[in-house]
């Protein structure tokens, strides 16, 4: 399937501007990658071309990422490369994009003049105008404000071929939770109308998807004039030939029985569920602010599986938060061992400037971090593995995604409930839905057989 960078041809172009070229790199979580096709596509409208080769870009633009302190270091990194490229082509405009750009500014502006134009995550509206200036080489171009707004809801990103489309439904996070850097870097949360959601998935269909994943940093907190996120998700469920709909990420509090009964109602919304704990004790959980108690925790996550049975869950946690004592983190492990989550992103606590725990005087230390991470890693391959064993004999709906890295004569697919599946392949197509059943299972991935 061959998809179009875009729906501009070369030949409406200003000839001046036809052979600029741009290339971007994106770092952080889907809102970057679903941001950076928005970036995309307002390039091409102004008469860029997208080169994969960094080398000959004149336009190089990065989509950071500030949530811990390993994302900003791997950025800094890649500058430095930017930094020697420009060296040897002057007129190279280095851009500095989304949550660095928001929470780096004075930094970057003060140790990196080779960055020529640093925009936050909500500005990027303004690039048009900035790429135009005629002293844009001359000076550095910052715009970092934070709209009560932007929701960019009449730009349709330029999407990369592929079975899914990334859909941003909403911004910004109003929940502070201690640790986070996001409510900074994004702003308050907004949400886009329904109706431009669901023109955007029908688009997505015509172009050739077969799945959406909805985007926010709280999608569940969705609300457009009263509209709340399980009526979106019913609208989205009735769009003709969209085969599955996904969505990330939902926070805790924010899940409700309505969701829960839309998500069982409509088959082509996945049985999936992505449920961010981040630690099992209650202290932590308060000083974390994020809400819920375990017990709470504990319940939603139950009800979750009796409501939706085969559903998976899965998590994130953190290891090694301000004032986290053994008992705290024995907590974290005893209620994973109580749920046993199908898989789980798990970090330890980065300080982030600007936020509450920065303060908090009773910080872990490294070698501590680093061994509780080592541990919940340890505990959680167990329970992926037993929740992967589970699925032996049964039968599941595939959507076929690639070739498999394994074998070029097998099909790599994932399930409803978002694991990855290995198949034989016979005469289909990616794109297809296929019946597959399930024979074992490998550490993360499983091996199954086309019906
Ligand atoms: N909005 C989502 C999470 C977005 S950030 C939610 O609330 O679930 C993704 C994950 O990064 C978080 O769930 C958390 O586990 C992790 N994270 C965020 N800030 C962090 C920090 N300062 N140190 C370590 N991990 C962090
Ligand atoms: Fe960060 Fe909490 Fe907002 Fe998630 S809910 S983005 S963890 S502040
Ligand atoms: Fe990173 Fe910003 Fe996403 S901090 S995780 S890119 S919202």
């Amino acid at each position: 399937m061959e998809i179009p960078r875009a729906q501009i041809k070369q030949s409406d172009l200003p000839k001046d501007l036809a052979k600029h070229k741009y290339h971007i790199e994106t770092y952080g979580c889907q809102m970057n990658v679903a941001d950076s096709e928005l970036v995309e596509q307002i390039l091409i409208k102004e008469g860029y071309e997208h080169t994969p080769n960094i080398e000959s870009a004149d336009v190089l633009m990065i989509n950071t990422c500030s949530i811990r302190d390993h994302a900003e270091e791997k950025v800094h990194s890649q500058l430095g490369r930017y930094r020697k490229l420009k060296d040897k082509n002057p007129n190279l405009l280095i851009g500095v994009l989304g949550c660095m750009a928001q929470s780096l500014k004075h930094e970057l502006l003060d140790n990196k003049p080779y960055v020529d134009i640093i925009l936050g995550p909500d500005s990027y509206r303004k690039l048009p105008e900035i790429l135009n200036r005629s002293d844009i080489d001359s000076k550095n171009i910052v715009d970092t404000t934070l709209s009560r707004f932007e929701v960019y809801d009449d730009l349709f990103p330029s999407r990369k071929e592929g079975v899914n489309a990334w859909i941003s439904i909403m911004r910004g996070c109003d929940k502070f939770c201690t640790f986070c850097i996001v409510p900074f870097t994004r702003g308050r949360e907004r949400s886009r109308t329904i109706a431009s959601i669901v023109s955007e998935a029908e688009q997505a269909v015509s172009d050739g998807f077969h799945e959406v994943t909805l985007l926010g940093q709280n999608v569940n907190s969705y609300n457009s004039d009263g509209f709340e996120f399980h009526h979106l998700l019913s609208e989205l469920a009735c769009v003709d030939g969209l085969k599955r709909i996904r969505y990330t990420s939902p926070h805790p509090k924010d899940i409700n029985i309505d969701l829960l009964n839309t998500m069982k109602k409509y088959d082509n919304i996945c049985n999936y569920i992505h449920l961010p704990l981040q630690s099992g004790s209650d202290y932590i959980l308060k000083r974390m602010n994020r809400t819920y108690t375990r017990d709470e925790f504990l319940i939603l996550a139950n009800n979750i599986r009796s409501q939706l049975p085969g559903v998976a869950i899965s998590t994130d946690i953190i290891v090694g938060f301000p004032g986290e004592k053994l008992s705290d983190f024995n907590d974290t492990l005893d209620l994973m061992r109580q749920i046993k989550f199908d898989s789980a992103f798990m970090f330890k606590y980065s300080k982030r400037r600007g936020t509450k725990a920065i303060e908090y005087d009773d910080q872990i230390n490294e070698q501590v971090k680093q061994k509780r991470l080592a541990k919940v890693i340890q505990l959680q391959k167990m329970h992926t593995l037993f929740r992967n064993k589970k699925m032996i004999g049964k039968i599941e709906k595939v959507l076929i995604e690639k070739i498999s890295k394994k074998s070029k004569s097998d099909w790599a697919g994932r399930t409803e409930s978002n694991k990855w599946v290995n198949f034989n392949m016979n005469n289909e197509k990616v794109g297809d839905e296929v019946d597959v059943k399930i024979l074992s299972s490998n550490g993360i991935s499983l091996r199954g057989k086309i019906l």
